[in-house]
Formats: C-alpha cells, sequence, structure tokens
C-alpha cells in the first residue's frame, strides 16, 4: 500500500488512482492520521498532497512528526513540498511567484531517480503561490522552471522527493512516470494489484459490515448504483434487496429499462416504486438550484423508507456514490461546489446506516469495476446521469410541461449522437432548458418560443471537462430536428464551456 494523505487539494484522490493505475492500491487519508496507524498498514510509500492553504496559515494542516522516523520513503506534490521543505527548515515565500496552469520544467542532469528517462525540458501543470526558495540542508535541486523557481527536490539517501507541480493530472506529461519511478525505483512496490483484488477485499468488508442484517439498495438504474448493487448482491446475495425509485425525472423509456433489464440481467429482486407525484408536488415552485438538489436528496431518503417500512426492515442503504461526487460537496479540507443529490443533499435524520461501496473510486474505475462483476457493456458504458435527474436540467421551476420538452430533446440527441457512432467518445450529452424564449419564423410566422441547450463534454471522470468537438452535419441535424419535432423550441445553441470553470451539469 502507499497511502496519500490529504491536504484538501481538489485533485487528491486522483493521486491515489494514478497509483492504482500503476497496479499498486493506494488509498487517501487524512492527514491527522498517526504514524502507528500507517506502520500497522505496512505501508511502502506515503504521498504529501496538495492543498488549498499555505503552510504558514494559522492552523496549516501537518503530519503526525513520527511519520519522518517510520523509514518510508515521501513524495511531497505542491503543498507537500513546502511542508517538507519546512520541516527541514528550507526557505520558503509566500505569495513569491504565482505559477497557474502549464508550465515548462527544466530537469536537472543530477536528477534523482524520479525524472529517470524522462527529457530534461517537459509540461508540468502548477498551481501555486508559496515557493521554496532554498532547499534545506542535505537535498539537492532536480528541476526549476524559467523563472528560477525551484520545482522539484529531492534527498535519495533519507527517499525523501518532493515536486511543486501535480503529477497526478493529465496535463502534466511525464507525470505518470513521476509516480511510476516514486513507486518502483524508490519504494520497491511488486505492481500486482488489480481491480479483482478490489473486488474480493470489498465483497469482505461488505461481508464483516453487513453480517446478517438485510440491506436495501438505491438502484437509479445509472452506472454507478448498478455496479454497487452488484457488489453488494455479490457478497451478500439475498440479503439485498433493490428498490428503484421513479422520481419522474427521469429520460425517455428511462424506467421501463431499468426494469426490463436490471432486474433481469443483475439477477435481484427490483422493487418500483412510483414517486412521480410527490417529488413534483415538492418540487412545486422551486428554482434555487441548491434547494431542488436538497429536496430530491431528501425525498429520496423518504421514499426509501417508506419502501424499508413496507418491505424491511433494513438497516443498511447502499448508495453508488464516487469519489467525485464527495469532494464536490466539500469535505472537511475542500470547498463545497455543489451538493450532490446522494451526499449533501442526506437529511441528518435519516434511519439508516449508509454504504457506499464505490467512494474511493473514478467513473472509469467503476466501469472497469461492472466489467469485471459481468455487467451487460450495455450498462456499464451508459452515460453519466445525475440522480437528480432532468430537475437540473430545467432552470427554474420544473413543471410537467418543462420535463416533456428536456425529455423530447433529450431523446432525439442520444438519437442522433447514438446513429452517428460517437456514444463512446462523447463522455456525457444532453439538454439544457435555460428558461428563455426567443422571436422565431417558422412557415411565415413569428415564433416565440424556448430555446435549448446541446450540452456534450469528453471527460475521463468528471472532475475536469472540455466541450466535445461534435461535427457539424451531427450539431446540425440534432438542432433541426429539436426544432422540427419539438413545437415548444424554436432555437438550439452549443455550450463551448469546459469545467472548470464551467460545471457539466447547468445546476
Ligand atoms: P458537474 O455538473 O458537477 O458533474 O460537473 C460532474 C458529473 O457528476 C454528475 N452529477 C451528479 N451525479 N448525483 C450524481 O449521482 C448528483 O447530484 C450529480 N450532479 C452532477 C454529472 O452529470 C457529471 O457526470
Amino acid at each position: 500500500t502507499v497511502v496519500v494523505l490529504d491536504f484538501g487539494g481538489q485533485y487528491n484522490q486522483l493521486i491515489a488512482r494514478r497509483i492504482r493505475e500503476l497496479h499498486v492500491f493506494s488509498e487517501l487519508l487524512p492527514h491527522t492520521v498517526s504514524s502507528d496507524e500507517l506502520k500497522a498498514k505496512n505501508v511502502k510509500g506515503i504521498v504529501f498532497s496538495g492543498g488549498p492553504k499555505s503552510v504558514f496559515a494559522d492552523g496549516a494542516p501537518d503530519v503526525d512528526p513520527a511519520i519522518f522516523e517510520l523509514g518510508v520513503p515521501i513524495l511531497g506534490i505542491c503543498y507537500g513540498m513546502q511542508l517538507l521543505a519546512k520541516r527541514y527548515q528550507a526557505e520558503v515565500k509566500r505569495g513569491h511567484v504565482r505559477e497557474y496552469g502549464r508550465a515548462t520544467l527544466e530537469v536537472s542532469s543530477e536528477a534523482g531517480v524520479l525524472f529517470a528517462e524522462q527529457p530534461s525540458h517537459q509540461q508540468v501543470w502548477m498551481s501555486h503561490s508559496d515557493a521554496v526558495v532554498q532547499v534545506p540542508e542535505g537535498f539537492q535541486v532536480d528541476a526549476v522552471t524559467p523563472s528560477g523557481t525551484i520545482a522539484a527536490m529531492s534527498k535519495p539517501s533519507a527517499g525523501l522527493y518532493a515536486v511543486q507541480h501535480h503529477p497526478e493530472v493529465l496535463h502534466t506529461e511525464y507525470g505518470s512516470a513521476q509516480l511510476n519511478n516514486f513507486l518502483f525505483r524508490v519504494c520497491k512496490c511488486k505492481g500486482d494489484w488489480t481491480m479483482e483484488s478490489l473486488v474480493n477485499s470489498a465483497v469482505a468488508t461488505i461481508r464483516r459490515q453487513v453480517g446478517q442484517e438485510r440491506v436495501l439498495c438505491a438502484l437509479s438504474g445509472g452506472v454507478d448504483s448498478s455496479v454497487a448493487a452488484a457488489l453488494v448482491h455479490k457478497a451478500i446475495g439475498h440479503q439485498l434487496t433493490a428498490v428503484f425509485v421513479d422520481h419522474g425525472l427521469l429520460r425517455k423509456g428511462e424506467s421501463e429499462a431499468v426494469m426490463s433489464t436490471l432486474g433481469a440481467q443483475l439477477g435481484i429482486d427490483v422493487v418500483r416504486v412510483d414517486a412521480k407525484a410527490r417529488f413534483m408536488d415538492k418540487l412545486l415552485g422551486v428554482a434555487d438550484p441548491e434547494r431542488k438538489r436538497k429536496i430530491i436528496g431528501e425525498e429520496f431518503i423518504r421514499a426509501f423508507e417508506a419502501e424499508s417500512d413496507r418491505l424491511g426492515p433494513f438497516h443498511y442503504l447502499v448508495q453508488g456514490t464516487l469519489y467525485t461526487d464527495i469532494i464536490e460537496s466539500g469535505t472537511a479540507t475542500a470547498a463545497t461546489i455543489k451538493s450532490h443529490h446522494n451526499v449533501g443533499g442526506l437529511p441528518e435524520d435519516m434511519s439508516f446506516s449508509v454504504i457506499e461501496p464505490l467512494k474511493e473510486l473514478f467513473k472509469d474505475e467503476v466501469r472497469e469495476l461492472g466489467q469485471v462483476l459481468g455487467l451487460p457493456a450495455s450498462l456499464v458504458w451508459r452515460q453519466p446521469f445525475p440522480g437528480p435527474g432532468l430537475a437540473i436540467r430545467i432552470i427554474g421551476n420544473v413543471t410537467e410541461q418543462r420535463l416533456h420538452i428536456v425529455r423530447e430533446t433529450d431523446a432525439i440527441l442520444r438519437d442522433e449522437i447514438s446513429k452517428s457512432g460517437l456514444e463512446r467518445e462523447v463522455w456525457q450529452y444532453f439538454t439544457v432548458l435555460p428558461g428563455i424564449q426567443s422571436v422565431g419564423v417558422m412557415g411565415d410566422e413569428r415564433t416565440y418560443a424556448h430555446t435549448i441547450a446541446v450540452r456534450a463534454v469528453s471527460s475521463t471522470e468528471g472532475m475536469t471537462a472540455d466541450w466535445a468537438r461534435l461535427p457539424y452535419d451531427v450539431l446540425e441535424r440534432i438542432s433541426t430536428r429539436i426544432v422540427n419535432e419539438v413545437p415548444e423550441v424554436n432555437r438550439v445553441v452549443y455550450d463551448i464551456t469546459s469545467k472548470p470553470p464551467a460545471t457539466i451539469e447547468w445546476e
């Protein structure tokens, strides 16, 4: 195991995930973990991650000093580098330089093994304002940026390495090579961890946690909850009952598809609850995105509680929460971006204990896990769909008529993407109803009707995304069909914003 200590950066779980990609098990732990706990885990390496604070700030997160006595190699990244520098009394300047985004690294010819077999000039992704201006005694400078800023340092004899850039993001050209060198040349890891090992350990953990109790699973029909259900089913079989709450905010044909494919293909009893009226009632007149999310999250749980009373008792509730849902909903050290319905939206007085077997994983890892569990490709490769459903694709009030417009336009978009064979290339695609009307002319008549925004993005894990460069002819077919087939719409626009600064969904 190589552990990543969390100092609150948005990309920290990504470090753990990149390490798992290199077949070494990795998990993210709070920076407050004690050296004894690390010793008990028999860790082979420790990564100090990035974080939003300055090491000089009051209450700046630090580690148990005994960690330095473990004799386990340490890699400091960004904040982690400054923490190492501070610990060994190097000079760190506050707000000395502000480097954000792409930078060129000039690697010293004497650089340590982290940079072995890599070019001397490479592109990296930076995001910092404090900088190490003089390395601690016994350390060497491994790389600088053109401004002369120290970008990497090491003390190989002590197993200490540090980089100012983020090797975990794909914009850092040789980031994976650097992590690889840390794992195999410095920590001497074996690299024999696989997704199957994750299934086995998750199954064991779930069995231990659940014992003989019965478990209720929240099934949305999406990839995450299906994989979570399959995993829990593998662990405890008939102790699991899946409940599919149809909140009426699903895509066209989805409810039927969930019942026909999931019930049969997963071999699990799926109970469908028609909660449409109840959700529409609660959402009546609600326009604020965060309130919509909270209401939907709460109603979900209430609907489950009602089923639990009817079919139960159940002690546990399985949710397909992913790491991205957690990090963006805000953690002890990271900022809140939006409340994902299955995290921040949960009411505090819930009567279930929650099991979230995927909460440390990213979407593409979950897909891989689904394949290992033998789920059909049609299910594993479904595009992500948010728990709050079409409600967060309607800006402002959710009404039956507005739902009808997004549902019909979304169906056309999906059909055209499918016909053009782009389904696997594009991470996610959907339509949004911004709630504005504009003037048009159709058949010599003036129209005053809705605008539909088409959103299509490429991404690997949903944390960052770029707008998809859909071919013009595909866009044209989508636009023509939407305006011709959905009379409430007379204009189609294409969203060309990446994430950040926008998010994938509009709310
Ligand atoms: P954003 O909009 O934050 O979305 O860029 C990132 C990914 O997460 C999906 N998403 C959600 N998934 N519950 C979910 O299960 C939610 O509340 C939720 N909100 C957004 C979104 O569709 C995208 O794939």
